[in-house]
Protein backbone atom coordinates (compact mmCIF):
# COMPACT_ATOMS: atom_id res chain seq x y z
CA UNK A 1 0.00 0.00 0.00
CA UNK A 2 1.45 3.21 -1.07
CA UNK A 3 2.63 5.70 1.90
CA UNK A 4 0.73 8.46 1.48
CA UNK A 5 3.24 9.95 3.89
CA UNK A 6 6.31 9.56 2.66
CA UNK A 7 8.43 11.40 -0.19
CA UNK A 8 11.60 10.14 -1.16
CA UNK A 9 14.34 12.45 -3.05
CA UNK A 10 17.33 10.79 -4.38
CA UNK A 11 19.97 13.09 -4.66
CA UNK A 12 21.73 12.40 -8.27
CA UNK A 13 22.81 15.88 -9.09
CA UNK A 14 26.96 15.67 -8.30
CA UNK A 15 29.62 15.84 -11.11
CA UNK A 16 31.03 12.68 -9.89
CA UNK A 17 34.80 14.03 -9.96
CA UNK A 18 36.75 11.55 -7.77
CA UNK A 19 35.87 9.00 -10.61
CA UNK A 20 37.95 10.92 -13.21
CA UNK A 21 35.28 9.38 -15.71
CA UNK A 22 33.75 10.45 -19.06
CA UNK A 23 30.44 8.60 -17.70
CA UNK A 24 28.69 9.98 -14.63
CA UNK A 25 29.42 8.42 -11.66
CA UNK A 26 25.78 6.97 -10.80
CA UNK A 27 25.45 5.47 -14.39
CA UNK A 28 28.92 3.23 -13.86
CA UNK A 29 27.45 -0.32 -13.59
CA UNK A 30 27.35 -2.26 -10.36
CA UNK A 31 25.84 -6.30 -10.82
CA UNK A 32 24.91 -5.43 -14.44
CA UNK A 33 22.95 -1.75 -13.06
CA UNK A 34 23.51 1.42 -12.70
CA UNK A 35 24.65 2.80 -9.19
CA UNK A 36 21.64 5.23 -9.28
CA UNK A 37 19.23 2.02 -10.60
CA UNK A 38 19.97 0.16 -6.99
CA UNK A 39 18.78 3.23 -5.27
CA UNK A 40 15.63 3.59 -6.83
CA UNK A 41 15.34 -0.18 -6.68
CA UNK A 42 15.13 0.60 -2.69
CA UNK A 43 13.04 3.44 -2.93
CA UNK A 44 10.35 1.96 -5.18
CA UNK A 45 10.38 -1.15 -2.76
CA UNK A 46 9.30 1.67 -0.03
CA UNK A 47 5.76 2.39 -2.25
CA UNK A 48 6.04 6.30 -1.51
CA UNK A 49 3.67 8.73 -2.28
CA UNK A 50 6.08 10.84 -4.58
CA UNK A 51 10.04 9.44 -5.61
CA UNK A 52 11.92 12.98 -6.75
CA UNK A 53 15.86 12.89 -8.03
CA UNK A 54 17.85 15.51 -8.44
CA UNK A 55 20.22 15.80 -11.06
CA UNK A 56 22.25 17.90 -13.02
CA UNK A 57 25.93 16.41 -14.35
CA UNK A 58 25.08 14.53 -17.52
CA UNK A 59 21.61 15.69 -16.72
CA UNK A 60 20.01 13.72 -19.97
CA UNK A 61 21.55 10.66 -19.48
CA UNK A 62 21.26 10.49 -15.34
CA UNK A 63 17.24 11.64 -15.77
CA UNK A 64 16.84 9.09 -18.66
CA UNK A 65 18.63 5.76 -16.53
CA UNK A 66 16.20 7.08 -13.37
CA UNK A 67 12.66 7.00 -15.36
CA UNK A 68 14.10 3.52 -17.07
CA UNK A 69 14.08 2.14 -13.24
CA UNK A 70 11.54 4.04 -11.85
CA UNK A 71 9.26 5.63 -14.36
CA UNK A 72 7.21 8.55 -12.85
CA UNK A 73 9.70 9.44 -10.33
CA UNK A 74 10.14 13.38 -10.65
CA UNK A 75 13.01 14.52 -12.44
CA UNK A 76 14.09 17.92 -10.13
CA UNK A 77 17.15 20.21 -12.33
CA UNK A 78 19.11 21.52 -9.90
CA UNK A 79 20.37 24.70 -10.61
CA UNK A 80 23.94 26.24 -10.33
CA UNK A 81 23.96 26.77 -6.55
CA UNK A 82 26.28 23.57 -5.34
CA UNK A 83 25.81 21.23 -2.82
CA UNK A 84 23.46 18.44 -0.72
CA UNK A 85 21.37 21.12 0.73
CA UNK A 86 20.69 23.14 -2.63
CA UNK A 87 19.68 20.01 -4.18
CA UNK A 88 17.37 19.21 -1.24
CA UNK A 89 15.94 22.69 -1.03
CA UNK A 90 14.54 22.60 -4.88
CA UNK A 91 13.34 18.98 -4.08
CA UNK A 92 11.19 20.48 -1.48
CA UNK A 93 10.09 23.08 -3.87
CA UNK A 94 8.67 20.28 -6.30
CA UNK A 95 7.05 19.08 -3.24
CA UNK A 96 4.43 21.95 -2.64
CA UNK A 97 3.10 21.54 0.80
CA UNK A 98 3.48 17.72 1.30
CA UNK A 99 3.91 17.45 5.27
CA UNK A 100 4.82 14.06 6.09
CA UNK A 101 8.38 12.85 6.10
CA UNK A 102 11.06 13.32 3.67
CA UNK A 103 13.71 10.44 2.90
CA UNK A 104 16.37 11.52 1.40
CA UNK A 105 19.09 8.88 -0.31
CA UNK A 106 22.08 9.51 -1.72
CA UNK A 107 22.25 8.18 -4.85
CA UNK A 108 26.05 6.69 -4.84
CA UNK A 109 25.16 4.27 -1.81
CA UNK A 110 23.17 1.53 -3.48
CA UNK A 111 23.90 -1.20 -1.24
CA UNK A 112 21.42 -0.19 1.57
CA UNK A 113 18.48 -2.51 0.93
CA UNK A 114 14.80 -2.04 1.93
CA UNK A 115 13.78 -3.77 4.93
CA UNK A 116 16.80 -1.58 6.48
CA UNK A 117 15.60 1.52 4.93
CA UNK A 118 12.04 0.65 5.83
CA UNK A 119 13.38 -0.22 9.84
CA UNK A 120 14.87 3.04 9.77
CA UNK A 121 11.82 4.96 9.10
CA UNK A 122 10.05 3.35 11.19
CA UNK A 123 12.48 4.38 14.04
CA UNK A 124 12.51 7.55 12.85
CA UNK A 125 8.62 8.19 13.10
CA UNK A 126 8.63 5.89 16.49
CA UNK A 127 10.69 8.81 18.25
CA UNK A 128 8.82 11.42 16.38
CA UNK A 129 12.43 13.70 16.29
CA UNK A 130 12.82 16.67 13.53
CA UNK A 131 15.36 14.56 12.07
CA UNK A 132 17.13 11.21 12.40
CA UNK A 133 20.44 10.27 10.15
CA UNK A 134 21.93 6.76 9.40
CA UNK A 135 25.56 6.20 10.49
CA UNK A 136 27.86 3.99 10.73
CA UNK A 137 31.47 2.88 12.53
CA UNK A 138 33.85 2.54 10.26
CA UNK A 139 37.65 1.53 11.26
CA UNK A 140 38.33 4.22 8.14
CA UNK A 141 35.80 6.57 8.00
CA UNK A 142 37.89 8.56 5.69
CA UNK A 143 35.77 10.58 3.05
CA UNK A 144 33.08 10.45 4.89
CA UNK A 145 31.23 13.28 6.87
CA UNK A 146 31.57 12.49 10.83
CA UNK A 147 29.03 12.16 13.58
CA UNK A 148 29.76 14.65 16.14
CA UNK A 149 28.55 13.80 19.96
CA UNK A 150 28.03 16.17 22.64
CA UNK A 151 29.27 15.12 26.31
CA UNK A 152 26.34 13.00 26.85
CA UNK A 153 26.60 11.21 23.82
CA UNK A 154 23.30 13.33 22.34
CA UNK A 155 23.93 13.27 18.40
CA UNK A 156 25.35 17.62 17.94
CA UNK A 157 26.08 18.02 14.31
CA UNK A 158 27.91 16.72 11.52
CA UNK A 159 31.31 17.87 10.09
CA UNK A 160 32.64 17.34 6.66
CA UNK A 161 35.65 15.52 6.34
CA UNK A 162 37.36 18.72 4.23
CA UNK A 163 36.16 21.21 7.08
CA UNK A 164 37.26 19.03 10.22
CA UNK A 165 39.42 19.62 12.83
CA UNK A 166 42.33 17.01 13.71
CA UNK A 167 39.89 15.51 16.78
CA UNK A 168 36.77 14.85 14.53
CA UNK A 169 38.92 13.28 12.00
CA UNK A 170 39.14 10.41 14.65
CA UNK A 171 35.61 10.30 14.73
CA UNK A 172 34.60 6.70 13.78
CA UNK A 173 31.37 7.50 13.46
CA UNK A 174 30.47 8.25 9.91
CA UNK A 175 27.22 9.90 8.30
CA UNK A 176 26.01 7.49 5.50
CA UNK A 177 23.77 10.29 3.94
CA UNK A 178 20.61 8.48 4.46
CA UNK A 179 18.12 11.12 6.40
CA UNK A 180 14.27 11.37 7.27
CA UNK A 181 13.20 14.88 8.17
CA UNK A 182 9.66 15.84 8.96
CA UNK A 183 9.22 18.05 5.90
CA UNK A 184 8.16 21.38 8.13
CA UNK A 185 11.40 21.49 9.98
CA UNK A 186 13.53 20.43 6.58
CA UNK A 187 12.01 23.33 5.02
CA UNK A 188 12.55 25.89 7.41
CA UNK A 189 16.30 24.75 7.89
CA UNK A 190 16.85 24.59 3.98
CA UNK A 191 16.30 28.24 4.13
CA UNK A 192 19.16 29.01 6.66
CA UNK A 193 21.87 26.99 4.80
CA UNK A 194 24.91 28.71 3.21
CA UNK A 195 28.03 28.34 1.41
CA UNK A 196 30.49 29.31 4.39
CA UNK A 197 32.40 26.31 4.34
CA UNK A 198 35.70 24.66 2.73
CA UNK A 199 33.93 23.32 -0.69
CA UNK A 200 31.70 26.49 -1.08
CA UNK A 201 28.40 24.23 -0.88
CA UNK A 202 24.86 24.45 1.01
CA UNK A 203 25.61 21.32 3.02
CA UNK A 204 22.68 18.91 3.34
CA UNK A 205 24.88 17.86 6.60
CA UNK A 206 24.31 21.65 8.18
CA UNK A 207 20.42 21.12 8.63
CA UNK A 208 20.89 18.94 11.28
CA UNK A 209 23.74 21.27 13.33
CA UNK A 210 20.89 24.12 12.77
CA UNK A 211 18.07 22.00 13.83
CA UNK A 212 19.91 20.89 16.80
CA UNK A 213 20.67 25.06 17.67
CA UNK A 214 16.73 25.65 16.61
CA UNK A 215 16.25 23.47 20.09
CA UNK A 216 15.12 20.05 17.50
CA UNK A 217 15.54 17.01 18.78
CA UNK A 218 17.52 14.25 16.03
CA UNK A 219 18.74 10.90 16.34
CA UNK A 220 21.81 9.32 14.44
CA UNK A 221 21.05 5.65 14.36
CA UNK A 222 23.84 3.24 13.67
CA UNK A 223 23.27 0.44 11.05
CA UNK A 224 24.03 -2.95 12.33
CA UNK A 225 26.10 -3.91 8.80
CA UNK A 226 28.55 -1.00 7.98
CA UNK A 227 28.64 -2.01 4.24
CA UNK A 228 25.17 -1.63 3.99
CA UNK A 229 25.95 2.09 3.43
CA UNK A 230 29.18 2.15 1.53
CA UNK A 231 29.52 5.49 -0.38
CA UNK A 232 30.85 5.34 -4.14
CA UNK A 233 33.01 8.00 -4.59
CA UNK A 234 36.24 6.61 -6.61
CA UNK A 235 36.57 3.10 -8.35
CA UNK A 236 38.34 1.41 -5.99
CA UNK A 237 35.22 2.00 -3.58
CA UNK A 238 33.32 1.12 -6.98
CA UNK A 239 35.38 -2.44 -7.31
CA UNK A 240 35.09 -3.18 -3.32
CA UNK A 241 31.02 -2.50 -3.71
CA UNK A 242 30.90 -4.68 -6.45
CA UNK A 243 32.70 -6.95 -4.62
CA UNK A 244 30.17 -7.02 -1.44
CA UNK A 245 27.41 -7.09 -3.92
CA UNK A 246 28.29 -9.87 -5.79
CA UNK A 247 29.37 -11.97 -2.25
CA UNK A 248 25.51 -11.23 -1.34
CA UNK A 249 24.50 -12.40 -5.04
CA UNK A 250 26.69 -15.54 -5.04
CA UNK A 251 25.36 -16.28 -1.71
CA UNK A 252 21.98 -16.19 -2.39
CA UNK A 253 21.88 -18.46 -5.17
CA UNK A 254 23.94 -20.91 -3.27
CA UNK A 255 21.10 -20.63 -0.74
CA UNK A 256 18.47 -21.85 -3.82
CA UNK A 257 20.47 -25.10 -4.47
CA UNK A 258 22.79 -23.72 -7.40
CA UNK A 259 26.61 -25.29 -6.87
CA UNK A 260 29.34 -22.41 -7.33
CA UNK A 261 32.60 -24.10 -6.80
CA UNK A 262 34.45 -20.41 -6.58
CA UNK A 263 32.36 -17.34 -5.42
CA UNK A 264 35.50 -15.18 -5.68
CA UNK A 265 35.98 -15.56 -9.55
CA UNK A 266 32.28 -15.62 -10.23
CA UNK A 267 30.28 -12.67 -11.20
CA UNK A 268 26.53 -12.47 -11.28
CA UNK A 269 24.10 -10.09 -12.90
CA UNK A 270 21.29 -8.99 -10.48
CA UNK A 271 18.89 -9.93 -13.25
CA UNK A 272 20.33 -13.42 -14.24
CA UNK A 273 18.28 -15.87 -12.95
CA UNK A 274 19.35 -19.77 -12.06
CA UNK A 275 17.54 -23.10 -10.69
CA UNK A 276 18.67 -25.25 -8.81
CA UNK A 277 21.43 -27.92 -9.53
CA UNK A 278 23.32 -25.89 -12.14
CA UNK A 279 26.83 -26.00 -11.57
CA UNK A 280 28.87 -22.98 -12.05
CA UNK A 281 32.47 -23.37 -12.40
CA UNK A 282 35.48 -21.12 -11.41
CA UNK A 283 36.08 -17.87 -13.61
CA UNK A 284 32.49 -17.76 -14.96
CA UNK A 285 30.56 -14.11 -15.88
CA UNK A 286 26.61 -14.36 -15.73
CA UNK A 287 25.46 -11.24 -17.53
CA UNK A 288 22.46 -9.31 -18.52
CA UNK A 289 19.25 -11.45 -18.67
CA UNK A 290 21.00 -14.64 -18.54
CA UNK A 291 18.87 -17.74 -17.40
CA UNK A 292 20.13 -21.09 -16.63
CA UNK A 293 17.91 -23.99 -16.33
CA UNK A 294 17.74 -26.79 -13.81
CA UNK A 295 21.33 -29.72 -14.37
CA UNK A 296 23.11 -27.00 -16.79
CA UNK A 297 26.94 -27.17 -15.80
CA UNK A 298 28.78 -23.40 -17.22
CA UNK A 299 32.39 -22.95 -16.96
CA UNK A 300 34.94 -22.66 -16.58
CA UNK A 301 36.25 -19.33 -17.68
CA UNK A 302 32.54 -18.80 -19.61
CA UNK A 303 31.20 -15.49 -19.76
CA UNK A 304 27.26 -15.20 -20.90
CA UNK A 305 25.30 -11.77 -21.48
CA UNK A 306 21.71 -12.25 -22.18
CA UNK A 307 21.98 -15.62 -23.15
CA UNK A 308 19.27 -18.72 -21.85
CA UNK A 309 21.10 -21.97 -21.16
CA UNK A 310 18.93 -25.28 -21.53
CA UNK A 311 18.37 -28.23 -18.74
CA UNK A 312 21.50 -30.22 -18.64
CA UNK A 313 23.45 -28.33 -20.93
CA UNK A 314 27.23 -28.12 -20.89
CA UNK A 315 29.40 -24.62 -21.46
CA UNK A 316 32.86 -24.74 -20.94
CA UNK A 317 35.12 -21.99 -22.03
CA UNK A 318 32.69 -19.94 -23.40
CA UNK A 319 32.09 -16.40 -24.71
CA UNK A 320 28.74 -16.17 -25.39
CA UNK A 321 26.16 -12.81 -26.51
CA UNK A 322 22.06 -13.72 -27.05
CA UNK A 323 22.46 -16.86 -27.95
CA UNK A 324 19.97 -19.84 -26.73
CA UNK A 325 21.54 -23.41 -25.59
CA UNK A 326 19.10 -25.70 -25.87
CA UNK A 327 18.07 -28.47 -23.54
CA UNK A 328 21.47 -31.25 -23.50
CA UNK A 329 23.53 -28.79 -25.74
CA UNK A 330 27.09 -29.07 -25.20
CA UNK A 331 29.32 -25.91 -26.34
CA UNK A 332 33.10 -25.65 -25.99
CA UNK A 333 35.44 -25.75 -25.09
CA UNK A 334 36.85 -22.30 -26.46
CA UNK A 335 33.46 -21.26 -27.93
CA UNK A 336 32.60 -17.64 -29.29
CA UNK A 337 28.83 -17.75 -30.00
CA UNK A 338 27.52 -13.93 -31.06
CA UNK A 339 23.81 -12.86 -31.26
CA UNK A 340 21.08 -14.54 -33.09
CA UNK A 341 22.45 -18.10 -32.19
CA UNK A 342 19.84 -21.16 -31.38
CA UNK A 343 21.53 -24.47 -30.80
CA UNK A 344 18.88 -26.46 -30.30
CA UNK A 345 18.36 -29.69 -27.50
CA UNK A 346 21.83 -32.14 -27.78
CA UNK A 347 22.99 -30.35 -30.78
CA UNK A 348 26.79 -29.52 -30.31
CA UNK A 349 28.53 -26.09 -31.08
CA UNK A 350 32.50 -27.47 -30.33
CA UNK A 351 36.36 -26.43 -30.27
CA UNK A 352 37.31 -23.21 -31.91
CA UNK A 353 34.35 -22.90 -33.00
CA UNK A 354 32.66 -19.14 -33.58
CA UNK A 355 28.88 -18.94 -34.61
CA UNK A 356 26.44 -15.92 -35.63
CA UNK A 357 23.03 -15.44 -36.44
CA UNK A 358 23.10 -19.28 -36.91
CA UNK A 359 19.75 -22.15 -36.03
CA UNK A 360 21.49 -25.38 -35.24
CA UNK A 361 18.65 -28.18 -35.45
CA UNK A 362 18.40 -30.75 -32.62
CA UNK A 363 21.02 -33.14 -32.43
CA UNK A 364 23.23 -31.47 -35.65
CA UNK A 365 26.92 -30.85 -34.52
CA UNK A 366 29.06 -28.38 -35.22
CA UNK A 367 32.52 -29.90 -33.40
CA UNK A 368 35.91 -28.23 -34.59
CA UNK A 369 37.15 -25.13 -36.24
CA UNK A 370 34.64 -23.95 -37.83
CA UNK A 371 32.78 -20.24 -38.62
CA UNK A 372 28.76 -20.96 -39.42
CA UNK A 373 27.24 -17.10 -39.74
CA UNK A 374 23.68 -16.51 -41.43
CA UNK A 375 22.92 -20.03 -41.48
CA UNK A 376 20.43 -22.55 -40.39
CA UNK A 377 21.15 -26.34 -39.86
CA UNK A 378 18.17 -28.89 -40.10
CA UNK A 379 18.28 -31.92 -37.18
CA UNK A 380 20.86 -34.45 -36.89
CA UNK A 381 23.05 -32.48 -39.33
CA UNK A 382 27.26 -33.18 -39.09
CA UNK A 383 29.39 -30.31 -39.81
CA UNK A 384 33.14 -31.37 -41.03
CA UNK A 385 36.24 -29.92 -38.85
CA UNK A 386 36.95 -26.49 -40.59
CA UNK A 387 34.07 -25.61 -42.36
CA UNK A 388 33.35 -21.93 -43.30
CA UNK A 389 30.27 -20.25 -44.05
CA UNK A 390 31.41 -17.43 -46.67
CA UNK A 391 28.33 -15.08 -45.56
CA UNK A 392 29.72 -12.01 -46.92
CA UNK A 393 30.49 -10.69 -50.42
CA UNK A 394 31.96 -7.66 -49.42
CA UNK A 395 29.16 -6.13 -49.60
CA UNK A 396 25.80 -7.63 -48.51
CA UNK A 397 25.60 -10.82 -45.80
CA UNK A 398 23.59 -14.12 -47.79
CA UNK A 399 22.05 -17.37 -45.81
CA UNK A 400 23.52 -20.59 -46.06
CA UNK A 401 20.85 -23.39 -45.33
CA UNK A 402 22.05 -27.13 -44.21
CA UNK A 403 19.27 -29.22 -44.51
CA UNK A 404 18.74 -32.61 -41.61
CA UNK A 405 20.98 -35.80 -41.50
CA UNK A 406 23.58 -33.57 -43.77
CA UNK A 407 27.73 -35.17 -43.82
CA UNK A 408 29.52 -31.92 -44.90
CA UNK A 409 33.63 -32.99 -45.34
CA UNK A 410 36.31 -31.05 -43.85
CA UNK A 411 37.40 -27.82 -44.84
CA UNK A 412 34.12 -27.01 -46.84
CA UNK A 413 33.69 -23.83 -48.00
CA UNK A 414 29.92 -22.88 -48.31
CA UNK A 415 29.72 -19.76 -50.47
CA UNK A 416 26.50 -18.31 -49.64
CA UNK A 417 23.46 -18.15 -50.57
CA UNK A 418 23.62 -22.13 -50.56
CA UNK A 419 21.26 -24.91 -49.49
CA UNK A 420 22.45 -27.88 -49.12
CA UNK A 421 19.38 -30.46 -49.41
CA UNK A 422 18.22 -32.93 -47.17
CA UNK A 423 20.97 -35.83 -46.52
CA UNK A 424 23.57 -34.80 -48.68
CA UNK A 425 27.34 -35.19 -48.36
CA UNK A 426 29.85 -32.71 -49.45
CA UNK A 427 33.40 -34.06 -50.16
CA UNK A 428 36.37 -32.85 -47.98
CA UNK A 429 38.14 -29.61 -48.95
CA UNK A 430 34.72 -28.78 -50.85
CA UNK A 431 34.08 -25.35 -51.96
CA UNK A 432 30.14 -25.16 -52.58
CA UNK A 433 28.94 -22.60 -54.54
CA UNK A 434 26.03 -24.40 -55.88
CA UNK A 435 23.07 -25.71 -54.29
CA UNK A 436 23.23 -29.44 -52.98
CA UNK A 437 20.21 -31.47 -54.37
CA UNK A 438 19.16 -33.67 -51.32
CA UNK A 439 20.94 -37.13 -51.28
CA UNK A 440 24.08 -36.02 -53.41
CA UNK A 441 27.53 -35.80 -52.71
CA UNK A 442 29.58 -32.66 -54.28
CA UNK A 443 32.65 -32.90 -54.82
CA UNK A 444 34.89 -30.04 -56.56
CA UNK A 445 38.49 -30.55 -55.81
CA UNK A 446 40.46 -31.18 -59.22
CA UNK A 447 42.15 -34.74 -59.26
CA UNK A 448 45.08 -34.70 -57.94
CA UNK A 449 48.05 -35.22 -59.89
CA UNK A 450 51.60 -36.39 -58.89
CA UNK A 451 54.32 -34.91 -60.51
CA UNK A 452 57.57 -37.68 -60.04
CA UNK A 453 61.40 -35.79 -58.68
CA UNK A 454 59.91 -31.82 -58.57
CA UNK A 455 61.45 -31.43 -55.40
CA UNK A 456 65.20 -33.09 -56.42
CA UNK A 457 64.65 -30.96 -59.68
CA UNK A 458 63.34 -27.54 -58.77
CA UNK A 459 64.65 -27.39 -54.93
CA UNK A 460 67.82 -29.20 -55.30
CA UNK A 461 70.30 -28.58 -52.63
CA UNK A 462 67.99 -29.16 -49.81
CA UNK A 463 67.11 -31.28 -47.02
CA UNK A 464 64.21 -32.25 -48.29
CA UNK A 465 65.99 -32.75 -52.12
CA UNK A 466 68.19 -35.12 -50.03
CA UNK A 467 65.86 -36.78 -48.28
CA UNK A 468 63.65 -37.54 -51.68
CA UNK A 469 67.03 -38.60 -53.33
CA UNK A 470 68.02 -41.13 -50.33
CA UNK A 471 64.26 -42.31 -50.58
CA UNK A 472 64.57 -42.94 -54.45
CA UNK A 473 67.93 -44.65 -54.17
CA UNK A 474 67.03 -47.07 -51.72
CA UNK A 475 63.94 -47.62 -53.75
CA UNK A 476 66.30 -48.46 -56.99
CA UNK A 477 68.43 -50.33 -54.91
CA UNK A 478 65.48 -52.47 -54.05
CA UNK A 479 64.17 -53.15 -57.21
CA UNK A 480 68.07 -54.44 -58.51
C1 LIG B 1 28.11 13.15 1.51
C2 LIG B 1 27.86 13.82 2.84
C3 LIG B 1 28.78 13.18 3.88
C4 LIG B 1 28.49 11.69 3.95
C5 LIG B 1 28.60 11.04 2.56
C6 LIG B 1 28.04 9.63 2.64
C7 LIG B 1 27.23 16.14 2.35
C8 LIG B 1 27.65 17.55 2.39
N1 LIG B 1 28.15 15.24 2.74
O1 LIG B 1 29.47 13.40 1.18
O2 LIG B 1 28.57 13.75 5.15
O3 LIG B 1 29.39 11.05 4.83
O4 LIG B 1 27.81 11.76 1.59
O5 LIG B 1 28.25 8.89 1.45
O6 LIG B 1 26.09 15.86 2.03
N2 LIG B 1 24.74 15.63 -5.04
C9 LIG B 1 23.73 16.41 -5.57
N3 LIG B 1 23.96 17.74 -5.74
C10 LIG B 1 25.12 18.33 -5.36
C11 LIG B 1 26.14 17.53 -4.81
C12 LIG B 1 25.90 16.18 -4.64
O7 LIG B 1 22.68 15.91 -5.92
O8 LIG B 1 25.26 19.52 -5.55
C13 LIG B 1 24.52 14.19 -4.91
C14 LIG B 1 25.59 13.34 -5.58
O9 LIG B 1 25.24 13.01 -6.91
C15 LIG B 1 25.65 12.11 -4.68
C16 LIG B 1 25.22 12.63 -3.32
O10 LIG B 1 24.57 13.87 -3.55
O11 LIG B 1 24.78 11.11 -5.10
C17 LIG B 1 26.39 12.84 -2.37
O12 LIG B 1 27.32 13.73 -2.95
P1 LIG B 1 28.87 13.55 -2.80
O13 LIG B 1 29.54 14.69 -3.44
O14 LIG B 1 29.29 12.20 -3.19
O15 LIG B 1 29.01 13.72 -1.21
P2 LIG B 1 30.11 13.13 -0.26
O16 LIG B 1 31.35 13.94 -0.36
O17 LIG B 1 30.25 11.68 -0.48
CA1 LIG C 1 29.54 10.30 -1.97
Amino acid sequence: MTDEKLAIVVLAAGQGTRMKSALPKLLHPLAGAPIVAHVLATARALDAARVLAVVRHERDLVAAAVEAELPGTVIVDQDDVPGTGRAVELALDALGDFDGEVLVLNGDVPLLNADTLAGFLAQHRGTGVAASVLSAHYADPSGYGRIVRSGDGAFDRIVEQKDASEAELALDEINAGIYAFGAGALRDQLANLTTDNAQGEKYLTDVIGLLRAAGSEVEALPVSEPWLVAGINDRAQLAETAARLNALIVRGWQLNGVTIEDPATTWIDLAVRIEPDVTIRPGTQLKGATAIATGAVVGPDTTLVDCEIGANAEVKRTDATLAVIGEGASVGPFAYLRPGTVLDASGKIGTFVETKNARIGRGSKVPHLSYIGDTEIGVESNVGAGSITANYDGVNKHRTSIGSHVRTGSHGVFVAPVTIGDGAYTGAGTVVRKDVPAGALAINVAPQRNIEGWVEQHRSGTAAAEAAAAAREARETDVD
